[in-house]
C-alpha cells in the first residue's frame, strides 16, 4: 500500500486491527490511547498524518462509552493533526438500537452517536450489519455497511447440513434472515418476540414449518443471549433436532454466557467485531474473522474502488 495510508487503533478491539493491518501489509499507527488520573481519555499521535488517508479501527462495543470517547478524541486528534482524510472503521456500530422515538420522552442514541461522529471530523464511516440499515441515512457523509453473511454462509456451507432452515429470530430480522436462506438455498421461518424488557425475550408464535430440518437463527447482535435462547426453546418444543446460530456482534452481556451453557444450542457462531474475553471464550462460541474483508474494504476506498463488489457471490 502507499504511503498515504494510516491505520489507528483506540483499545476497544485492538487484536483485529493488528490483523486488518497485517492483511494489508500496513503497521498499525503509533499513538497512545490511555487515560488521566481521573479518568479521562489522553490521546497522542506519535506520528505525523498530515495530508494522510486515515482509518481509526474502532468498535464502540463494551465498555461503550469509553470506546466512543476514544473513537471521538481519536478522531479529533487527527483532523487538528491535519489528516487529509479520516475514516471511523467500527466493526460494531454500538447505541444502534436506540434507533427510533418507540416510546414517549426516549432518545434516538444512534442519531446522537452519528452526529458525534461527524462533529468530531470524519469523513466517513466503514462498519459491518448495521441494526438497521436506516442508520446509514442518520449521516451526512458516506457509510459503508459491510455484510458478514457471505463469511458464515462458508462456514455452514463447509458444516455440510442437511437441508437446514434459517430462522428469523424476530420480525425485524426477516432481510437479513432471507438474504441466507437465498445464498444456501434454504427455507425460511420466523419467530415472532415479544420483548418483556431489556433482559428478558417471550416467545409468541413462530411462522413456518420446523420440523425436523437443522435450524440457524440468524441475527445481528447477541447481547443477553434471551431472544437467541428463548427462540431455541421454542423452535425445539416445535420439532427442530439441532440448533444453530450466526450472530454477527458477541455483545454477550449480563446472564448471556448461562443462558448459552445451559441452552439447546449445539453452536453460536459470531464474528471478532467485538473481541472475546477469556471466560467468554466457551466451547459453544465459534468465532469467524472479518479481518480480511474489513482489510479489502478499507483497500478498495483508499484506491476509489467499488466496494459493493465484496457483497457478490
Ligand atoms: C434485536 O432487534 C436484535 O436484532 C437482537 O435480537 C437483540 O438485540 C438481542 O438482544 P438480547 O440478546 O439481549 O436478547
Amino acid at each position: 500500500m502507499d504511503k498515504k495510508l494510516a491505520i489507528f487503533s483506540g483499545n476497544s478491539n485492538r487484536p483485529l486491527a493488528e490483523k486488518i493491518c497485517g492483511y494489508l501489509g500496513v503497521k498499525l499507527g503509533n499513538a497512545l490511547v490511555d487515560k488521566f488520573s481521573e479518568g479521562e481519555i489522553k490521546v497522542k499521535i506519535n506520528e505525523n498524518v498530515r495530508g494522510k488517508d486515515v482509518f481509526v479501527i474502532q468498535s464502540t462495543c463494551p465498555p461503550p462509552n469509553r470506546s466512543l470517547m476514544e473513537l471521538l478524541i481519536i478522531i479529533d486528534a487527527l483532523r487538528r493533526a491535519s489528516a487529509e482524510r479520516i475514516t471511523a472503521v467500527m466493526p460494531y456500530f454500538g447505541y444502534a438500537r436506540q434507533d427510533r422515538k418507540d416510546q414517549p420522552r426516549v432518545p434516538i442514541t444512534a442519531k446522537l452517536v452519528a452526529n458525534l461522529i461527524t462533529t468530531a471530523g470524519a469523513d466517513r464511516v466503514l462498519t459491518m450489519d448495521l441494526h438497521v440499515g436506516q442508520i446509514q441515512g442518520f449521516f451526512d457523509i458516506p457509510v459503508d455497511n459491510l455484510f458478514a453473511v457471505n463469511i458464515f454462509v462458508d462456514y455452514i456451507i463447509e458444516k455440510k447440513l442437511k437441508d437446514p432452515l434459517i430462522i428469523s429470530p424476530d420480525v425485524g430480522g426477516i432481510k437479513m434472515a432471507r438474504s441466507y436462506a437465498k445464498r444456501l438455498n434454504a427455507g425460511l421461518a420466523i419467530v415472532d418476540k415479544r420483548r418483556v424488557n431489556d433482559r428478558d425475550a417471550e416467545v409468541m408464535h413462530i411462522i413456518g414449518e420446523i420440523d425436523s430440518k437443522p435450524a440457524i437463527i440468524v441475527d445481528d447482535i447477541v447481547s443477553t443471549a434471551g431472544t437467541l435462547t428463548e427462540a431455541a426453546n421454542a423452535l425445539s418444543q416445535h420439532g427442530a433436532k439441532e440448533i444453530y446460530a450466526t450472530i454477527t456482534h458477541p455483545v454477550l452481556s449480563g446472564p448471556a454466557l448461562e443462558r448459552l451453557e445451559k441452552s439447546n444450542l449445539e453452536e453460536l457462531i459470531v464474528t471478532d467485531t467485538i473481541p472475546l474475553e477469556k471466560e467468554k471464550k466457551i466451547d459453544k462460541i465459534k468465532v469467524l474473522s472479518v479481518a480480511k474483508f474489513f482489510a479489502e474494504a478499507i483497500k478498495r476506498i483508499h484506491l476509489s474502488e467499488s466496494v459493493s463488489i465484496l457483497f457478490d457471490r
